[in-house]
């Protein structure tokens, strides 16, 4: 991995082992864009910009009508001075403008990678792991200077990119867009990949061809919510799991985001990613500078497989942090869907120790143990124990379960407020809100102001008192509406537009701070199930609840899409009941076992309700999972067949060192005249034998992985099956 600088060409060229990304400063300050892809030695200009003069592309020199801003790749592009694509910032000064010029200034290159202040990014432990770029790029009209940074990684094909805006000049500058990345391809020749969703129905994948004009995905919600998320690829055409090129962008924030493809009259493609300057702006007084969060690029020329085991190793060792990032996740029990608001100590004693039979390791009480809250309508900011249900508090609980042999672990949802509580009664404030303008509800519930710090200080001090008040190993983190009347009573009316992203900033430094004074214990995130399953909180919670679709057969697609970009170890996955509370599904124990074992293993059920056969085939998953769980949760994940194609679904796993596999097979409805079915593994050694551990059959990993093993006919709806292979030689 280098850096490397040609004084001469003014060029440079980011490398490793497998990609290359090139730029070049061009007469008169401009910074272009040459290339990003596979690989490249060196870089001899093979692919000169064209210059021809375009109709209405206008011109900065009169003389020159072949330069024009509006047909060169920019690499970060401005608005009002020739270029009409999607601009990558925009700002208005004080003469209320908003025509900016950068021109490249300076650059450094340096070993590692510095922090984000305030914000989440990936890091390196060592600076040989990555090289940075920081090139500084100025306005000299207006005293500004704008620092691109890009990272490149020695062990992943991953490049990140963040922009600094510093304001040296004597006006203020109003931001009004500040993306994070944008990169000009020369060719509209791809397919677009996004992700849509709903509550329930998270990460659907959509593949179309690119057409003239913006394709876009974003949200306005207030969070990076289930609608879209912040991710944005293009494939070449024919690309699939296994083959052709790839360029990823995935956002590492929480909050609103944009993400397009811009197709233009050339039919270059602009990609661009960065929040949503949709009622946004940030008012940059002199001196002071603003910090866009990170994107982080990944390039593969194997396809969506090996762009994902890009993203889930990057994201694993050097976006998650603290005890847990390392460490195998304890299998635990939720008694969520088990109880609802219904319960009392006895009842979560009741679960833990059916659990502690079984095998599980962690009992997680869920909503409803503080305040008044039989229901969601009620105290939200109020976290104190209801005796009611736990008359002897938490620490006895938390203490009986301790007795039991189990973990204990808890619910909070602390960003929020419910109108019926003792915090809102004392504070109407503190909620997100607009002077005489009636609150919205979701859920009955108000946000909490977290662009102010007194708001901040309250959570981490409420929830702080809580965690040091008995022994708890495990936070559940909720979040269960978005956004609206999105103002702060402590902003003055020229900021109000900061709310969102002031939001976002304190919720991470409230974050920061639980977290590292509560580094023992694991944090698991959550909205609404997996509405904010984004890198932004990966950072501080190596795990997030992936749905609140517990169902079998949704769960395929839900879990399947996640592991596009997300780590296998970060996918909470739960054993529900039947029927299944949020689509009535009745599937059999087996199918919902081995779904949820392909993600981090929990159950969400009345453990006491189970028959005996049940129990039984509960003990057997978590005996077998606390086997393969180091492979599942650290190895490396394949998919081979697509839920979103039909049918089926398929998928395995591999060791690290290749010398064991997981894999599994599902099938939906059982089909007439069934067609006969080959499943070929990937990524193993072909040049290892390897046994199946229930059959003691032998196979090389190339007959495995090209040959295949035929799948028996099957004659039941919603089967699964499951390999586990080990080398013997
Ligand atoms: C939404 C979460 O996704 C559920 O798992 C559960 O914790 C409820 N909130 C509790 O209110």
């Amino acid at each position: 991995m280098n850096i490397y600088f040609d004084e001469k060409e003014k060029i440079f060229h980011l490398q490793n082992k497998n990609m290359s990304y090139i730029m070049q400063v061009m007469e008169g300050g401009y910074l272009v864009h040459l290339y990003w892809g596979r690989k490249i030695k060196e870089y001899h200009k093979s692919n000169p910009i064209i210059f021809v003069d375009r109709g209405f592309s206008p011109n900065p020199d009169s003389n020159n009508r072949t330069f024009s801003l509006d047909t060169i790749p920019n690499e970060y592009p401005a608005y009002g001075n020739g270029d009409f694509r999607n601009p990558a910032y925009q700002l208005q000064l004080e003469n209320g403008s908003t025509v900016t010029d950068l021109r490249y200034a300076k650059h450094e290159i340096y070993d590692g990678k510095r922090k984000l202040k305030g914000l989440p990014a990936v890091y390196v432990e060592d600076k040989n792991e990555a090289k940075t770029l920081e090139i500084t790029m100025e306005d000299k009209a207006i005293g500004l200077t704008v620092i691109l940074s890009y990272t490149i990684f020695e062990k992943f094909d991953a490049l990140t990119r963040s922009v600094q805006f510093k304001n040296n000049g004597s006006e203020k500058i109003k931001i009004l867009k500040a993306l994070s990345a944008s990169v000009d391809f020369r060719s509209s020749e791809y397919d677009v990949l996004t992700f849509h969703g709903a509550h329930t129905n998270e990460r659907n994948m959509d593949r179309r061809p690119l057409v003239s004009g913006i394709q876009s995905v974003e949200s306005r919600r207030g969070a990076s919510s289930p609608q879209n998320d912040p991710f944005i690829a293009l494939l070449e055409k024919n690309a699939d799991e296994d083959c052709k090129e790839v360029y990823a962008f995935n956002f590492v924030y929480s909050g609103n985001f944009i993400a397009s493809a811009e197709v233009d009259q050339f039919k270059n493609t602009r990609v661009s990613m960065g929040i949503n300057p949709f009622d946004f702006s940030w008012i940059l007084g002199q001196k002071e500078s603003f910090q866009t969060p990170e994107v982080v690029m990944v390039y593969s020329s194997k396809g969506l497989g090996s762009m994902s085991r890009t993203y889930n190793k990057l994201y694993q060792s050097r976006l998650c942090r603290g005890k847990f990032r390392d460490t195998v996740r304890p299998i635990l029990v939720n008694n969520w869907e088990a109880t609802y608001f219904n319960f009392n100590a006895d009842k979560i004693v009741e679960i833990a120790a059916e659990g502690k039979k079984l095998g599980i390791e962690l009992m997680v009480l869920d909503d409803g143990w503080f305040g008044k809250r039989d229901d969601d309508f009620s105290s939200l900011g109020d976290w104190i124990v209801d005796k009611n249900k736990l008359p002897d508090g938490l620490k006895d609980l938390a203490n009986r379960i301790h007795d039991i042999g189990m973990n204990f672990g808890l619910w909070f949802e602390p960003e929020m407020v419910s109108e019926n509580s003792d915090l809102y009664r004392s504070h109407p404030d503190w909620c997100l809100h607009v002077p005489n303008r009636p609150h919205t509800f979701g859920r009955s519930q108000l946000v909490l102001d977290l662009s102010r710090n007194d708001v901040c200080d309250y959570i981490i001090e409420a929830v702080s008192k809580v965690l040091s008040s008995a022994p708890i190993n495990y936070v559940k983190w909720d979040m269960n509406r978005h956004m609206t009347e999105v103002g702060s009573a402590k902003l003055s009316p020229e900021r109000q537009r900061e709310t969102a992203h002031r939001y976002m900033l304190g919720l991470y430094k409230i974050l920061e701070e639980l977290t590292s004074r509560f580094p023992e214990v694991l944090f698991e995130s959550c909205s609404s199930g997996g509405g904010r399953f984004d890198a932004g909180m990966l950072y501080y919670m190596p795990q997030t609840w992936a749905s609140d679709n517990t169902d079998a057969i949704c769960r395929l697609k839900i879990q399947y899409g996640t592991s596009v970009v997300y780590p296998i170890s970060s996918i909470g996955a739960h054993v529900s009941t039947v029927p299944n509370h949020q689509v009535g599904r009745i599937t059999p124990m087996n199918i919902r076992g081995h779904v949820a074992m392909s993600g981090n293993l929990g159950y969400e059920l009345d453990l006491t309700k189970l028959s005996e056969e049940d129990k039984e085939l509960v003990k057997l998953q978590i005996s077998t999972y606390k086997e393969i769980r180091e492979i599942i949760q650290f190895g490396d994940f394949y998919r081979v067949l697509s839920p979103f194609d039909g049918n089926e679904a398929g998928w395995n796993f591999v060791s690290k060192d290749k010398s064991e596999m997981v894999g599994y097979y599902f099938n939906i409805l059982a089909q007439p005249a069934a067609a006969s079915r080959i499943l070929k593994f990937k990524g193993l050694d072909e040049n290892t034998l390897y046994e199946n551990i229930a059959t003691k059959e032998a196979f090389y990993g190339d007959e495995l992985m090209n040959v295949g093993l035929s799948i028996p006919i099957i004659r039941e709806d919603f089967s699964s099956l499951m390999w586990r292979f080990k080398k013997i030689k």
